[in-house]
Parts: C-alpha cells; sequence; structure tokens
C-alpha cells in the first residue's frame, strides 16, 4: 500500500506562508508563541511524521491537537482522514481558519480530509478500536494522568494500529555558557506553574513506559533535538520566542503565587535585554512510536 510521500518532495511554501499570514493577521491571538513554535519545530515534526510511514487512506486521531499541525501536515502528505481533537474551542477555531488557508493553497493530497472536535484525551468521544494510528504531540506534558490519556489512546486504536507520542522532557535541556540567573528563574517559574496546574515539564521519558503499562507494545523511542549555535541577543527571533512564552504565562505564575509581580517583571526585563556573544543551546523532544498488539 502506498505510504506519505518523502517530505524533502513537497512544498512547505503552502504550509509555512499559512502559519505566517495567520500569525501577522491575528497579532493579539491567545497563545501566539505556540504557533510560533509550530513554526520553529516544523522539520524535526515533519520527519517524523514522514518516518511514521502512514498508509493512504488511513484513519488518524490527533489528541490535543492545538492549531493542527499534525491534521494539516499529514494530509498533504499522503490521502488520509485525520480528526483533531482539543479540549479548548478557541484553538480548535485557529486551527480551523489554518486547515481552510491551506487547502487552499492546494496543499492537501487528493483525498484527503481533516476535521476537528471538542475532545478530552481522558474521555475521547470516539468508539473503540476506531483509529489506524493516533498522535499526540506536546499534549502529555500538561496532564495530570497521562496514564489515563494512554489508556484512551490503547482504547480508540484498532488491534494493530500504531500509536505516536511526542513530548518535551526539560532534562534535555543543555546550554552553554550557562542561562542567565533571571532565565532560570522564569524558566523555573514556568515549570512550576505547569507542575501547580497538574502538568509535568519532565514527561517525555516517562511516555514510553506510560504506553507499555497501557498495552502497547514499544517500537522506537526517538530523541528529537534542536540545537543552535550563535549569539543571542534581543533581536534574536529565539529570543523573542521564549519572551513570548515567558509573558503569556506572567500573570498566572503571579496568581499561583510561585514568584511576585516584581520578581517575574524584573527577570522578564534582563532576560529581555541580555546580549551573549556565542552560545551553544540544545533542546529536544522524545517520540515513541508503539504499536496496539493484533
Ligand atoms: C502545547 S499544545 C500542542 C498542540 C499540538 N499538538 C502541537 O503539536 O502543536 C497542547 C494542546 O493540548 C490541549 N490539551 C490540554 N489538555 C487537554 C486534554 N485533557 N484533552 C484534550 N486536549 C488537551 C491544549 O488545549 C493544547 O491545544
Amino acid at each position: 500500500m502506498p505510504t506519505a510521500l518523502p517530505i524533502a518532495s513537497l512544498d512547505w511554501n503552502a504550509v509555512d506562508t499559512t502559519y505566517l499570514s495567520y500569525l501577522n493577521e491575528h497579532p493579539d491571538m491567545p497563545e501566539r508563541w505556540l504557533l510560533v513554535q509550530t513554526l520553529a519545530t516544523g522539520p524535526s515534526r515533519r520527519a517524523l511524521l514522514g518516518a511514521l510511514g502512514v498508509a493512504e487512506g488511513a484513519h488518524v486521531l490527533d489528541v490535543g491537537t492545538g492549531f493542527g499541525p499534525t491534521p494539516v501536515e499529514l494530509a498533504g502528505m499522503v490521502p488520509v482522514t485525520v480528526v483533531g481533537l482539543d479540549r479548548d474551542p478557541a484553538n480548535l477555531e485557529v486551527a480551523r481558519a489554518i486547515t481552510e488557508g491551506v487547502e487552499e493553497r492546494g496543499w492537501f493530497r487528493p483525498g484527503s480530509q481533516v476535521s476537528y472536535g471538542l475532545g478530552d484525551a481522558y474521555d475521547l468521544p470516539v468508539d473503540d478500536g476506531r483509529f489506524d494510528l493516533a498522535t499526540a504531540r506536546l499534549l502529555f506534558q500538561h496532564l495530570d494522568d497521562p496514564g489515563r490519556a494512554a489508556d484512551e489512546l490503547f482504547r480508540v486504536v484498532a488491534p494493530g494500529g500504531g500509536v505516536c507520542v511526542v513530548d518535551a522532557d526539560d532534562g534535555l535541556s543543555i546550554s552553554y555558557p550557562e542561562p542567565s540567573d533571571a532565565f532560570r528563574r522564569l524558566q523555573r517559574a514556568f515549570a512550576d506553574l505547569q507542575a501547580a496546574r497538574g502538568g509535568d515539564r519532565f514527561v517525555g521519558r516517562k511516555v514510553s513506559t506510560l504506553l507499555e503499562q497501557a498495552g502497547f507494545t514499544i517500537v522506537s523511542v526517538v530523541v528529537l533535538p534542536q540545537a543552535v549555535h550563535g549569539p543571542s541577543t534581543p533581536e534574536d527571533p529565539a529570543r523573542a520566542f521564549a519572551l513570548q512564552r515567558l509573558r503569556s504565562a506572567r500573570d498566572a505564575i503571579v496568581e499561583a503565587g510561585i514568584l511576585d509581580a516584581d520578581e517575574v517583571d524584573d527577570s522578564l526585563e534582563v532576560f529581555a535585554g541580555e546580549r551573549v556573544d556565542g552560545q551553544c543551546s540544545i533542546e529536544a523532544h522524545l517520540a515513541v512510536v508503539a504499536r496496539k498488539p493484533a
């Protein structure tokens, strides 16, 4: 059965232009940093999607779909039916607008269908064994009971079907020279906020165990690293991205009592103005591919 086209043969311009236009046309959109991150992490996400070897005609479920990068990009690689579910209606609205923009640019393979709906990872509105493949990217880090979500993924995948869960692990973040105290304070506060909400910034290392406990057979565990070396300056797009993400969490960090308002604002100001001549920064996601026994 034919599978996805090689990613190098595809014109990703249609997708990136749509993400960029949406960013430019919606300067005040919520979770803007997530769309910036979606753009920045395109190469590793697409390489992984291509490597999954999704078959033509497959039915795919993407849980915690956010702005829908997985459904949109997969539907341009191979004719598939993809359903993206998320518990946040605002994110689904953005996903639908982006999907429309990408479709208008002629990106989808003939026969591909993408749709979205509300759905909680703990209680998916989906029949047992309905999908050939389920994906969840950067979802588990937000969950207080990721094992329950793994059980749900197992339930909705057909026997012999697959799952691919990708998530972050802050233990895989390294930089030299070391980040400033201001940045470290903010990063710790961000991780504490996620933990206070029941999430886990170190979940990457736990995903394979959770999927195995749910009944899946682990096929592979892959590290998807991103490394850059260069000056780190206020003009740097990576700095702008980090700042956006931290600023968007500012009020919640204060409300949760993790840092007081002055501490956050002072740290943000110092971090925003920092200049480092040359810095090597490495971050990584873990991708786990697993199969439900036939
Ligand atoms: C960091 S975003 C990742 C989005 C997307 N998968 C991607 O790769 O860009 C996490 C998404 O998970 C969603 N989410 C968090 N908890 C959820 C839950 N219990 N059920 C469904 N979606 C959830 C959030 O609303 C958000 O859209």
